[in-house]
């Protein structure tokens, strides 16, 4: 892999990439207190939904090294929700913390957790290959994908979900374009996606947002692949801010809109989209000393529909028509 990973476990300590200074400086922080994790989490040091999940997972044990049996109930508890409300969206950062906790029920130590921790960042590298495998027959020779913010190696562990299909096929030889939105606000696509797959040698082009109808419009994208932070029980996708606007322009232009969705981002407790809460962070990422000082609407997710989905990319293989398939079945889940 040709960039810096996103986690760091070295002799039992956790250390993130600091993703807001990329892809100017490669800095690593120490992540030594639930503090610091929740920190990190909420400022976007480390961002990505099985990045924070996994990163909450080695917070979470460190957190419980030094704590007495006596308290360890008490205090996984409290850490868990501390970290589960860092931010609200992503399904995988309680999905990974309840997997800790479930855990400590059965074995209440330290190196339970740490175990736990390892399981989880273990397994998110081969469900991110086998993501890479189900959708590499999505990539044809001369295929232009167009892709939004950054689920990438840096979002996740190694070759990333949406772009897990495009590392393959570029190990393999296979001649393809990516574009990358650039994300606006905080500039994922620019900083990140266009930043990781330049260092592997892929052949990426960075476009403003609101560029992409033109592009389409102009028949130059044959593929839309985008990562997500839950999928709901009947198929709805939540995702970067402006992926919505991206499943209606591929709609419209009848381009096949494919999301990569690993097994740990499918949410089968919460019915549909509506009923996720989606962040809204501060409105200083938009207002800033050239524009009007106004307020800002800055929610950081939209909600696609499920029927604007034609494919779910996963490790368990490709779901066409997401919205008329039983999910959790598909998923292993009953
Ligand atoms: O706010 P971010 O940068 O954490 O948002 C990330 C995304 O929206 C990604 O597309 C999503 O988490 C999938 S990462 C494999």
């Amino acid at each position: 892999m040709h960039v810096p990973s996103a986690i760091r476990w070295h002799n039992e300590c956790l250390e993130l990439l600091d993703q807001r200074a990329l892809p100017v400086e490669v800095v690593y922080l120490p992540i030594d207190s639930i503090e610091a994790a929740v920190t990190a989490i909420r400022t976007l040091a480390v961002r990505g939904a099985p990045a924070i999940g996994i990163a909450a997972a080695y917070a979470l044990a460190t957190s419980m090294r030094q704590v007495s049996q006596a308290r360890f109930a008490g205090s996984l508890d409290a850490h868990g929700s501390r970290l589960k409300a860092a931010r609200p969206t992503a399904v995988n950062l309680a999905w990974a913390v309840e997997r800790l906790q479930a855990r400590a029920a059965r074995e209440p130590s330290y190196a339970a957790l740490k175990a736990e921790a390892e399981a989880i960042h273990a397994e998110d590298r081969a469900i991110c290959r086998a993501i890479g495998e189900a959708g590499r027959a999505l990539i044809k020779p001369g295929t232009r994908v167009l892709t939004h913010c950054n689920a990438g190696a840096l979002a996740v562990s190694e070759l990333g979900t949406a772009t897990a299909p495009l590392y393959l096929s570029h190990a393999l030889g296979i001649p393809f374009k990516v574009y990358a939105d650039e994300t606006r606000p905080l500039l994922q696509g620019a900083r990140l996606t266009a930043w990781e797959l330049s260092q592997a040698g892929i052949d990426v082009t960075l476009l403003c947002d609101n560029a992409a109808a033109s592009l389409m419009a102009a028949g130059e994208i044959d593929l839309v692949l985008v990562g997500t932070d839950r999928v709901t029980n009947n198929g709805d996708v939540i995702n970067k801010i402006g992926t919505l606007n991206l499943a209606v322009l591929a709609w419209h232009f009848k381009v096949p809109f494919y999301v990569a969705c690993p097994s740990s981002t499918f949410d089968p407790n919460t019915a549909r989209g509506k009923d996720v809460t989606i962040e809204h962070r501060d409105a200083n990422e938009v207002v800033n000393t050239r524009t009007a000082q106004v307020p800002a609407y800055n929610p950081a997710f939209d909600v696609t529909p499920a029927g604007l989905v034609t494919g779910l990319v996963t490790d368990r293989g490709l779901i066409e028509a997401p919205g008329d398939s039983d999910l959790p079945r598909y998923f292993g889940l009953i």
